[in-house]
């Protein structure tokens, strides 16, 4: 158990960057960089101990420089997607980058996973966890307030990889922070994610137009591919003509999660019957992007693999997309001085 540090090289801007090897006493490793504040590798055992790296990713940081497709990313200022690129607060109109045609998706094109943090290390008892914080400035990616951030990761002897986010602003901005990590139970290398089964604890998800903006209707999952309130198959129903399964390409929705906003609960799991792996999400935060890699396209990653369509599947726990624009939807607004606080914990088993 504990933390060890490596080179990881120089930006193109010619900053150090670091690796930050997490370990528990089971063997498990989480590993992260301070460039981007990125989750680059996972290694968690299997039903006989055998670890396996579970998610996609990159071996240099020359890759995490572009990481078109956001590979272990931290995500930020606002996750998913603002429609039209604007949103209003307290009269006043903001303009964000449009990078998904006229929508703005993860924060613009420069997303949180494209700065450098400041790190700093904890070794407690049962506990290992590496702090990133920044000050994203005032108007950065056109969002107002200058916005304080830490994100600690904390790797437990329970095998739980759990991520807090903190922010304080200076002025009244949105927030809506996430981790973009794609989880293959089987590991990263071993194809696609679809024969690994899912578990979701929502009732509805968020209706979306065809550009898969929230028409801020939510629809009952009960009757519909949708449904993944008992663990199932991932392969049963996303090639299904079922609408919102069409406009998604397969499973690219946010679950309305039945949880009440308090603690972090569990919420979602992802099982691999071959190797026993599990993986328990819970959170805090009122929704959670299913992405199930369906634009992947022969991307190049860790050790020259391949990485093809639906080779993973991500688990984006967050608040609605474009929650800004829809007055129903819990809101992402965070007031001056008011502290923006969620956890998300991954547990293996
Ligand atoms: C979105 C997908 C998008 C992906 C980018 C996900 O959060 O929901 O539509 O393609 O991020 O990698």
């Amino acid at each position: 158990m504990g933390i060890t540090t490596k080179k990881f090289g120089k930006t193109y801007k010619g900053e150090e960057a670091t690796l930050y090897i997490l370990e528990n006493k089971n063997g498990m490793k989480a590993v992260f960089s301070d460039f981007g504040a990125v989750l680059v590798q996972l290694w968690v055992p299997d039903r006989d101990g055998k670890l396996e790296d579970v998610v996609l990713g990159f071996d240099t940081l020359a890759e995490y420089e572009k990481n078109p497709t956001y590979f272990g990313s931290f995500i930020g200022r606002c996750g998913n997607r603002i429609a039209g690129a604007k949103f209003t607060i307290n009269g006043q109109e903001y303009r964000v980058e449009n990078n998904e045609k006229e929508n703005c998706l993860h924060g613009g094109s420069v997303s949180y996973d494209k700065y450098m943090y400041e790190a700093e290390t904890f070794v407690e008892e049962g506990a290992v966890s590496v702090e990133f914080s920044r000050l994203s400035p005032d108007m950065e990616q056109g969002f107002p307030g200058n916005l304080d951030i830490t994100v600690t990761y904390t790797l437990t002897d329970e095998n739980e990889l759990a991520i807090e986010y903190l922010t304080v602003s200076d002025r009244d901005t949105i927030v809506n922070l996430t981790n973009h990590s794609y989880f293959n139970l089987a590991g990263h290398n071993s194809g696609s994610v679809l024969g690994q089964e899912g578990m979701i604890d929502a009732d509805a998800f968020t209706a979306t137009d065809k550009k898969m903006i929230p028409t801020g209707e939510l629809t009952d999952v009960i009757g519909t591919p949708m449904d993944f309130r008992v663990r199932k198959p991932l392969s049963e129903g996303i090639e299904s003509d079922y609408e919102a399964i069409r406009l998604g390409g397969g499973y690219d929705h946010n679950y309305a999660l039945n949880v009440d906003g308090e603690d972090a609960q569990f919420v979602a799991e992802l099982y691999d019957k071959k190797s026993g792996r599990l993986m328990e999400v819970y959170t805090d935060l009122p929704g959670v992007q299913i992405y199930s890699g369906n634009f992947l396209e022969a991307e190049v990653g860790k050790q020259g693999i391949v990485y093809r369509k639906r080779q993973g599947i991500c688990f984006e726990t967050q608040i609605y997309p474009d929650a800004i624009n829809h007055e129903n939807f819990p809101s992402p607004i965070v007031k001056k001085g008011q502290e923006y606080k969620t956890t998300t914990i991954y547990k293996f088993m």
